[in-house]
């Protein structure tokens, strides 16, 4: 599978992160390539530390692989610096040249402007940054000195790629539910997070990509303002073990069970022709670790099978525990 998408089914944080750097380290990726922006936190766990990155891709934990964000994507400038440091990719990470730049001044707009505060967004100023991107006045990364030493043509290095058969791997960021055009508008963020999106920000043609890898994670959660059908109490969501903090904003999620006609609308959307499926620990716990499908619960097993069978699509990659090794792999 040279260009694989992955994108996120529901409302985000259904742990792209993990798949991406499993997927990375596994496949050997040459390419990953991240797109949306600073709002967006992907947690990855290795070797017993935690990152949670909000620019750099998840793939960084394969030391070959070639880090890039896309055009499409808005850079903050002081996070992705501080990250490349982080996790030491300085010499393999890009960013094209026409990735635009999203400023402090974009956070306080975000923060003090009501409609904004009403929708719950993260305050990192996303949804002005691209206001300003479409009126075309935004800054551009080929204009900020501190990115010179980094500036790449993307969908060049990502064609050349994919035309001479590397393995490349598109990064979504959020959720398909959040996407402007598909999601639960307003309470959406500033762009489309479909899989057809997230080629277009990294500069790839729809006739490019060979797999939409759509994530799941075991139930549902979504953090911020707006619906969120079958949404369960806060204490029972403690109760169950479905209680969760925001990587990236420390706030709490909301919880709700998986939900089959939001994941088939998913599916269809984003084109998907794979799956992924996250923290089934979490709903079954004796699954935590297992390696091998044949061990697991009957239980987790039907789950997994009314999935397939409902959205006509095979679940290949099945999360066990937050380790980056802790999966199911049924590809082979
Ligand atoms: P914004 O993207 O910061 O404008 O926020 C708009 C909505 O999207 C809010 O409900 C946020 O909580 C939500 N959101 C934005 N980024 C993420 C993410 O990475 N994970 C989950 N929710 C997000
Ligand atoms: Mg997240």
């Amino acid at each position: 599978m040279p260009c694989t998408a992955v994108v996120g089914a529901f409302w985000g944080d259904e742990g792209k992160g993990k798949i991406v750097s499993y997927l990375a380290l596994k496949d050997k990726i040459d390419i990953c390539v991240r797109t949306g922006s600073v709002n967006a936190a992907h947690t990855v766990w290795i070797n017993g530390n935690r990152y949670a990155l909000h620019m750099v891709p998840s793939a960084f934990v394969y030391d070959k692989c070639r880090l890039l964000i896309g055009a499409g994507a808005n850079v903050h400038v002081a996070k992705f610096l501080e990250e490349v440091e982080v996790t030491n990719v300085k010499d393999r990470i890009g960013v094209d040249y026409q990735a635009s730049i999203i400023e402090e001044k974009h956070a306080i707009q975000d923060k003090t402007s009501a409609h904004l505060r009403g929708i719950g967004t993260t305050g990192w100023g996303v949804g002005p940054a691209i206001e300003e991107r479409v009126r075309r006045t935004a800054k551009l990364a080929k204009d900020i000195p501190e990115l010179q030493p980094y500036l790449a043509d993307v969908p060049l290095e990502v064609n050349e790629a994919i035309d001479s058969g590397k393995n490349v791997l598109l990064e979504g960021t959020q959720g398909f539910l959040l996407s402007l055009y598909y999601g639960t508008y307003p309470y959406v963020t500033g762009r489309d997070t479909s899989a057809s999106a997230i080629c277009s920000e990294a500069g790839v043609g729809p006739t490019k990509v060979d797999e939409v890898l759509i994530v799941f994670k075991s139930f549902i959660t979504r953090v911020g303002a707006g619906p969120l059908p079958g949404e369960i109490p806060r204490e029972e969501a403690i109760k169950r073990g479905w209680f969760e903090v925001a990587a990236g904003t420390g706030r709490e999620r909301r919880a709700a069970p998986f939900n089959f006609e939001l994941a088939k609308r998913s599916v269809m959307v984003n084109g998907a022709t794979k799956a992924a499926l996250t923290k089934l620990d979490v709903l079954y716990p004796e699954c935590k670790g297992v390696k091998s499908y044949d061990e697991l619960p009957s239980e987790a097993k039907r789950f997994i099978e009314d999935i397939e069978n409902k959205l006509k699509i095979p679940v290949v990659l099945i999360g066990t525990g937050p380790g980056v090794f802790d999966m199911i792999d049924r590809r082979e």
